[in-house]
């Protein structure tokens, strides 16, 4: 994460909700909907003010770079960049990372960290907005060695539901 991003969010981070809370709702259900509720830890990579455990009451543990936007979130959180997440290998059973790959930096660091974490069979509820070329994102998912399972289309939104191999 850029220190410009990082700036910008924390910026941001008191206003995030009133801005983006509707925007964000209805990607954030459909996900939720798509991923069973596995035992074991879930992860929401880049959760921001934690909108994803506010609005659906999924336990998470909740990573961003933005000590101003966690700073909005309830629960367990954690601050650490996508791309150096601070856990063991093969730790969590599901992780959400919901609109968090910004800008033109290559999508492989903060992926191959989410394959790093999961355990085998572990699931992936990815989006990202259409203002970022999702291509990048697909075929990092494919070169990983990720499992595709569903190709959404979700407002202003693409995304994926995927496994870990
Ligand atoms: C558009 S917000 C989305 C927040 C939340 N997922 C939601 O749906 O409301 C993007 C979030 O990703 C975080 N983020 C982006 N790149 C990151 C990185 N490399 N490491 C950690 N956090 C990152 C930002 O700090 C920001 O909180």
């Amino acid at each position: 994460m850029t220190p410009w991003l990082r700036a910008a969010y924390d910026r941001e981070a008191p206003r995030y909700d009133d801005r983006f809370e509707a925007q964000q709702a209805p990607k954030i259900h459909r996900l939720d909907g798509l991923l069973p509720s596995a035992p074991g830890l879930t992860l929401d990579l880049g959760a921001g003010t934690g909108l994803l455990h506010r609005l659906t009451g999924r336990a998470v543990l909740q990573i961003d770079g933005s000590v101003g936007m966690l700073a909005q979130a309830r629960g367990p959180r954690v601050l650490a960049d996508l791309e150096r997440l601070p856990l063991p290998t093969g730790v969590a059973a599901a992780a959400f990372c919901v609109t968090a790959l910004i800008g033109p930096a290559s999508p492989l660091p903060a992926l191959a960290e989410a394959l790093r974490v999961l355990t085998p069979g572990g699931w992936l509820a990815l989006s990202v907005s259409r203002h970022e070329d999702p291509e990048p994102v697909a075929r990092t998912l494919a070169d990983l060695g990720f499992h595709i399972l569903q190709h959404l289309d979700m407002l202003d939104d693409v995304g994926w539901i995927a496994r870990r191999p």
